[in-house]
C-alpha cells in the first residue's frame, strides 16, 4: 500500500522539506515573516521579488535567513523593470531556489541562477514551453491553471495536467491553481505531480500579514467572484489577472480601453502599455492588501477562494491539508482493493 509519504517523496526530496506544499509567492504579501513561518512549519515558502528594489529584496533574503534555516525560494518576475538587477543580486546571495515567473526566462537567466547554486523552477503554460524550459536547464516545472489568483495563463489546470503533466517525465512537476482542499492532493500526485502550490489559501492564515479587510473579502467571496480580466482587441497584449470583482476591476477595464485607444493612435508602444498595466496592478494590489481598500484596490484571488471558510494558523492549515490528503488516499485504496 502506498502512503502519502511515498507519493510525494520526490517533491520532499527536491525541495528538502517534510511537506511539499509550496506557498506561492504573492507580491506585497510573501515577505520574510510569511515565508519563514511556512518553511519553519515544514512546507516551502517563496519570497516575492515582485517589483521590489533589488537592495530591499536582499534585505528580505537576509531577514528570512535570520528567521529560518529551512529551504525557501525567491520568486522573480522576468517582466519586472528591475529583473536583471534583482537576478544579479539574488544570485550573489546564493539562495537555494529561484522561481522564474512572468515570462519565459532566457537560457542565460537560468544559467546565471544555477551557477549561483540555486535550483530553478519555471512556470510552464503549455507543452512546448515546458520542453523549451527543460532544454534551457530548468530543474523543475510549475504548472499553474488559470483558476489561480494573480497573473494567469489562458489554460485551466485540468487541461495542463493532460497536456503537460502526462507528457513530462524527466523533471519534477509541481501543480497550482484551484487547490483548496487536501482531498484533491493524492489525485494530483497519482497523476504524476510531485507537490502542489497554493496562494489564495495562504492569505487566509493568521500569519499572513495582509490587511484584515483583504482576508474578510476572501472569506465572503464565492468561486465565481474571482474573475479574470478580459483580453480586448489585438492592439494590447496584456497578461490576464484573476481577482475578486470590485470597482478596481472596473477601473482596470477603463485603463485597458484608454490604452487600446492610445495604441490605435500610435501614441504609445506595446512595451509602454504593458508597463502601464503592470504599474496599475502593483499599485492596486498594495492598495487592497496593505492599505485595506477593498473597493478600489485589487483583490487578487483564485477561484479556490470559494473553498475557504476560515482563517487558520499555518501549522493547522498544513495539518488539515495533510490529513485530508491521507484520508482521501485511504478512500481511494478501499475502492481499488
Ligand atoms: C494576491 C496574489 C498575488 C500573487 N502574486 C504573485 C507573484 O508575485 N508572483 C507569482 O509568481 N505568483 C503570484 N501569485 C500566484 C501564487 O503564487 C500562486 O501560484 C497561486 O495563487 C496559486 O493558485 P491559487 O490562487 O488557486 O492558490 C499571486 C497570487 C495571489 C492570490
Amino acid at each position: 500500500m502506498k502512503t502519502l509519504q511515498d507519493l510525494w517523496s520526490k517533491g520532499k526530496q527536491f525541495l528538502g522539506v517534510d511537506i511539499p506544499v509550496m506557498c506561492g509567492a504573492m507580491t506585497w504579501i510573501s515577505e520574510s515573516g510569511l515565508v519563514s513561518t511556512v518553511s519553519n512549519a515544514g512546507a516551502f515558502g517563496c519570497l516575492a521579488g515582485g517589483n521590489m528594489d533589488p537592495a530591499q529584496l536582499v534585505q528580505e533574503i537576509v531577514k528570512t535567513r535570520q528567521l529560518t534555516d529551512k529551504p525557501f525560494a525567491v520568486n522573480l518576475i522576468t517582466i519586472a523593470p528591475n529583473f536583471k538587477k534583482q537576478l544579479e543580486m539574488v544570485s550573489a546571495q546564493e539562495v537555494p531556489f529561484i522561481v522564474f515567473a512572468g515570462g519565459i526566462p532566457k537560457v542565460s537567466d537560468i544559467q546565471q541562477a544555477r551557477a549561483s547554486g540555486a535550483k530553478v523552477l519555471c512556470f510552464a503554460s503549455n507543452e512546448s514551453i515546458a520542453k523549451r524550459l527543460i532544454d534551457r536547464g530548468a530543474d523543475a516545472l510549475m504548472l499553474e491553471g488559470s483558476e489561480a489568483g494573480g497573473h494567469i495563463g489562458h489554460v485551466s489546470l485540468i487541461i495542463l495536467l493532460q497536456q503537460v503533466l502526462f507528457q513530462v517525465q524527466n523533471v519534477p512537476v509541481f501543480v497550482a491553481g484551484g487547490i483548496g482542499t487536501g482531498r484533491i492532493i493524492p489525485h494530483l500526485l497519482l497523476m504524476g505531480a510531485v507537490g502542489v502550490q497554493l496562494g489564495t489559501h495562504f492569505v487566509l492564515t493568521d500569519e499572513c500579514n495582509v490587511h484584515p479587510n483583504f482576508k474578510e473579502a476572501f472569506i465572503r467571496a464565492r468561486a465565481r467572484d474571482a474573475i479574470a480580466t478580459p483580453q480586448i482587441g489585438s492592439e494590447l497584449h496584456v497578461v490576464a489577472v484573476r481577482a475578486l470583482r470590485n470597482k478596481g476591476m472596473d477601473q482596470f477595464s477603463d485603463l485597458q480601453m484608454r490604452l487600446i485607444q492610445s495604441r490605435k493612435r500610435g501614441e504609445i508602444s506595446q512595451e509602454e502599455a504593458q508597463f502601464e498595466v503592470e504599474r496599475y496592478w502593483v499599485g492596486a494590489l498594495r492598495r487592497a492588501a496593505i492599505d485595506g481598500d477593498i473597493e478600489k484596490g485589487s483583490l487578487m484571488a483564485g477561484q479556490s477562494v470559494g473553498l475557504a471558510q476560515e482563517i487558520k494558523p499555518i501549522r493547522k492549515m498544513l495539518a488539515d491539508l495533510t490529513e485530508e490528503a491521507e484520508r482521501e488516499l485511504h478512500r481511494m485504496q478501499d475502492i481499488l482493493t
